[in-house]
């Protein structure tokens, strides 16, 4: 799911809320890695490790056999000889998680749909290429039966599953469907072949859990800690970032060509510590192997301070030579929003969608994206983590030469 808030002309998107850039109110708004893309039905060419040995317990569905395997052996292996399941391979992150994996020299096993993409722009060739390096296998997370089927006809064991899973709607059922449902499948898919290591994509803002995508990524982390603590062979590593690039970028051609910063209440209504698709993808291939990061919920940042949107307008005024030029909105108007969404969803049932993408936008536009001190119930920068290298200044550097190719949201008009 793409965060953010996105009010771009009809002619080019009608009204996008993105939820952790809500602070962008108005957008412009080796299997080897040698090894080249194959699809599933070229697998048995691939050269990945197959020893199972050892017993785990694990999740699994009823009259499912488990495969046994020592779970902690893959750590002593070298990267080359360990498997890794990325699902959500194909999202905005997951892309370059693959990529990153693939770099370090560890068999990827990437998951995608036969249409993957925003609005499954991509084909199976497409997302081959894209996944270059990667073993790719077309399969669907959201049918267990079929995910499992799929790695069945792997012959191959998984040591680590990595999940960039997330809802590109954000919608309710849709959220539960995949940030919950489709993510358990791949635990216990990933546990029936073997693995015993789940490295989670989450989001910083279930520490303040008010939304439907937020409980399900909650439900979600709770079965993962629940099996490491039924199981201390199995390990997970949970991940929670602060907001993306593709979230704080909305405005950046719209200030260039002359317009206002818009932005709830007096700009320092919420914080975060950007981080880079290419940062938090190394953070996330870190999580794989070290033993700092086992049983750890992360929560995770990019370099530098934690920057209030008032600050990021005036980042790139500054980077654009120009006097800066603001607009404030009243956050209360989006309580208004919201009380009529609440209402006409008991009228119309089927907008319940909308009312909940309401709720997502005026939570990005008033809740930091930082660590939540749990002392004083206050949002702490100097809590919140930082990792990697890419600043969001030089982000808005490259969009202001390169434009926003690439940081696209997710497919719905409102995320
Ligand atoms: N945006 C932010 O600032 C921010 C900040 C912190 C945390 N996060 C969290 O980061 C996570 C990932 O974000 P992202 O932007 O990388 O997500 P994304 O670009 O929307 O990618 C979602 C991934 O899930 C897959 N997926 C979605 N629905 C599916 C379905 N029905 N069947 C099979 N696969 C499906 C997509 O596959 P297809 O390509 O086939 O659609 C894609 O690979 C989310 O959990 C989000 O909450 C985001």
């Amino acid at each position: 799911m793409s965060l953010g808030f996105d009010f771009r002309t009809p002619k080019t998107l009608p009204f996008k809320t993105c939820v952790y850039g809500f602070n962008n109110l108005i957008r412009g708004n080796p299997f080897v890695r040698r090894l080249k893309n194959h699809s599933l039905s070229s697998l048995q060419n691939f050269r990945l490790s197959r020893k199972r040995v050892g017993p785990i317990s694990a999740v699994t569905t009823e009259n499912d056999p488990i495969v046994k395997t020592n779970p902690f052996s893959f750590r002593s292996k070298n990267p080359n000889e360990i498997n890794v399941l990325v699902v959500g391979s194909t999202g905005y992150i997951g892309k370059f998680v693959v990529k990153e994996l693939v770099k370090r020299g560890f068999n990827v096993i990437a998951v995608a749909r036969e249409r993957s993409g925003i609005r499954g722009k991509n084909s199976k060739q497409d997302t081959s290429a894209e996944l270059n390096g990667a073993n790719v296998c077309f399969s669907d997370v959201t049918h267990l039966d079929s995910l499992q089927k799929s790695l069945e006809n792997l012959t191959l064991p998984i040591d680590v599953v990595v999940s960039c899973l997330a809802s590109r709607t954000g919608g309710i059922k849709d959220s539960w469907k995949i940030d919950y449902e489709a993510t358990r499948n791949c635990l216990v898919a990933g546990r029936k072949f073997g693995a015993s290591h789940f490295v989670l994509l989450s989001a910083i803002c279930v520490q303040k859990p008010l939304l439907e995508f937020q409980r399900a990524k909650l439900k979600f982390e709770a079965e993962l800690l629940k099996e490491a603590k039924e199981d201390d062979r199995f390990t997970y590593s949970i991940v929670r970032p602060t907001a993306f690039f593709k979230s704080l970028g909305g405005q950046v051609e719209l200030v260039k060509d002359g317009k206002p910063y818009v932005m709830f209440g007096n700009g320092n209504l919420c914080a975060c510590k950007p981080i880079s698709e290419q940062d938090l993808a190394s953070f996330i291939a870190d999580c794989v192997l070290k033993n700092d990061k086992i049983n750890q919920v992360l929560s995770i940042g990019g370099p530098g301070k934690a920057l209030t949107p008032l600050e990021q307008g005036e980042m790139l005024f500054r980077l654009l030579g120009k006097e800066p030029k603001f607009i404030k909105v009243p956050i209360q108007i989006m309580d208004f929003a919201i009380g009529l969404l609440d209402f006409l969803v008991k009228i119309f049932p089927s907008m319940e969608d909308a009312a909940e993408f309401g709720k997502i936008g005026r939570y990005y536009a008033a809740e930091s994206m930082l660590v939540l001190d749990p002392e004083t119930g206050e949002y702490s920068a100097d809590q919140t983590p930082s990792y990697g290298k890419d600043t969001l200044e030089e982000f808005f550097a490259r969009v202001l030469r390169e434009g926003m190719a690439g940081q696209e949201l997710g497919e719905q008009m409102f995320l």
